[in-house]
Parts: structure tokens; C-alpha cells; sequence
């Protein structure tokens, strides 16, 4: 089952946004959706999530599923907007409770926060099913990363979220709370476990050494020539991950996404309603 992928890149946090459609109907699967904002200005607005939409749509196909990797430190999710327009469950590893808990204390959010996923429709774990239309899908639990990391697999594609980045890209970072290089190294394993020809899919490519934006590679050609896994052993891995990482600027974007990611997507309220986003003063 070989399910039809078309990929939206955001120039502002290089994430790349896909939407999967089962081969054999009309049902489809958004992943990683992103929601534009201008920090700075306090201003957010739709024109990628629109984009993603209105390709759905002229398409005629049926949303099901809105699918998020993980709970991004980068960019805002534009789940709930998509869903408000056109249907579907919103999913996620079942680990983002342990992301709710530590990020809950880190922005002192009070208990109407609620530290059990259940502003999610779903909550995967290792392991689970699911349907999009007649594609069946499943989720791994891919950490390192994040806690709640998952590579959702569906025919011949993987959607791999930030684990593997493009052979000459190597790895995402494992260093936010929760982060850990030895699990990282044991996700990217999962991945390359799968068969050779698996169409694997990013969340996000930098275009090292100045190459074109790219997003799609396989099993074989991460096995071969990832540039972070080739030659080095897992602690070699862990060593180079962490040395790395440590050298990163923190995301632009961490603060605001993360308060919003955690809920799903929506932007939190103030006491008087208003939509409101909280910095915490050397906290994160
Ligand atoms: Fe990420």
C-alpha cells in the first residue's frame, strides 16, 4: 500500500507539513500542520493552514486524522483551526503527559490545566493502530527527542517527526527537558528497522552545506549514509549528539509553541478570556 503524500514546507521554521491520502478512497491525514505567527507583534494568522485546506478541499477528500509528531518547540500547530474546518481527530504519543507536567511547572500553569491529554482526541501508544479510510496506520514510540515522540508509519511511508533528519542532516536535537541522546540513537534504530524502500518523511530540513530544501529519503539511504549514525557506535552517538547540542541556540519560537502545542493547539486564555501567552524569566 504505496499512500499518495503531498508536502507543504514553511519557510519560516522549515517545517514541513504532509498530507497522506489512503490509495484506495478519499480519506486523508494532515501531520505536523503549522500556524503562522509573528512573535513580536503578538500576531497570528492562517495563511499556511489555509493553504493545507483549501488543497484538501479542492481535492474533495475527507480529513480524518490530524496527526502531530510531537509537541513541537518551533512552530505553533495549526490543528484545531484545520479541524475546525474540516473535521477529523486530533492525535499524539501517549507520553505528552509527561511533556504536560514538566512544561505545566515550567509556565506555572494552574490546575484548570490538565496534565492527562485529554485535550487530544487520541492518545497513542507504542504500537497502536489506526484508520485513514482502508490505510491502516501505526504509531511507534520514537523518544529522545521529546517524551512523547512518535513515527507514524502508513503502507510504504514513515512520517518520522524529528528523529532522523536527511542523511547529510542527521539527527534532531535531544536536549529539551525530557530529551535524551541513548533514546534518540534507540528511536533512529526503530526507523532504520523497517524495510529498505520505506519512504521516510521528515518534520524538518535546513539545507545543509547550502543544498535545496529535500524531505524524502529511505531506510537504505539513512542506513548508509546518515551522517550522524554512519560509523559510530551508540555511545560514540550519544558522545557527538550531546557535544552538539550544547553548541544550539534555544528555537525562537519555544516559548509560544510550547504553551500552545500542549494544549493541542489552542492558544491559552487569560483570566478574562482574552488569548494570552506567558514568559517565563529564565525558566526554560
Ligand atoms: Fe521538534
Amino acid at each position: 500500500m504505496s499512500p499518495e503524500v503531498h508536502s507543504f514546507f514553511d519557510p519560516a521554521t522549515n517545517t514541513i507539513s504532509h498530507i497522506v491520502r489512503d490509495p484506495g478512497s478519499l480519506a486523508c491525514a494532515v501531520i505536523d500542520s503549522v500556524m503562522d505567527i509573528d512573535y513580536a507583534a503578538g500576531r497570528i494568522t492562517t495563511s499556511h493552514a489555509d493553504e493545507m485546506i483549501a488543497f484538501i478541499r479542492a481535492k474533495g477528500w475527507v480529513l480524518e486524522w490530524l496527526i502531530e509528531t510531537h509537541v513541537h518547540a518551533d512552530h505553533l500547530s495549526a490543528a484545531p483551526y484545520i479541524q475546525a474546518a474540516l473535521g477529523g481527530k486530533i492525535g499524539i504519543g501517549a507520553q505528552i503527559t509527561v511533556v504536560q507536567e514538566v512544561f505545566g511547572k515550567i509556565f506555572n500553569e494552574g490546575t484548570e490545566f490538565q496534565r492527562d491529554g485529554s485535550q487530544f482526541d487520541a492518545l497513542f501508544q507504542d504500537g497502536d493502530t489506526y484508520q485513514i479510510g482502508a490505510l491502516t496506520a501505526r504509531a511507534i514510540h520514537t523518544p529522545g527527542h521529546t517524551p512523547a515522540c512518535m513515527t507514524h508509519v502508513m503502507g510504504d511511508a514513515a512520517f518520522v517527526g524529528d528523529t532522523l533528519f536527511m542523511p547529510d542532516g542527521g539527527s534532531a536535537r535531544a536536549d529539551f527537558p525530557g530529551g535524551d541522546a541513548g533514546q534518540l540513537y534507540d528511536s533512529m534504530q526503530k526507523i532504520l528497522a523497517l524495510p529498505d524502500q520505506t519512504r521516510l518523511f521528515m518534520c524538518h530540513d535546513y539545507g545543509p552545506n547550502g543544498r535545496d530544501i529535500r524531505w524524502e529519503t529511505t531506510v537504505a539511504e539513512e542506513r548508509a549514509h546518515n551522517i550522524h549514525l554512519a560509523g559510530r557506535t551508540r555511545e560514540e552517538f550519544i558522545a557527538m549528539r550531546e557535544a552538539r547540542d550544547a553548541t544550539l541556540a534555544v528555537p525562537k519560537l519555544i516559548i509560544p509553541s510550547l504553551q500552545v502545542n500542549m494544549r493541542a493547539g489552542e492558544i491559552p486564555t487569560d483570566s478574562a478570556g482574552r488569548p494570552m501567552l506567558k514568559v517565563p524569566i529564565n525558566g526554560l
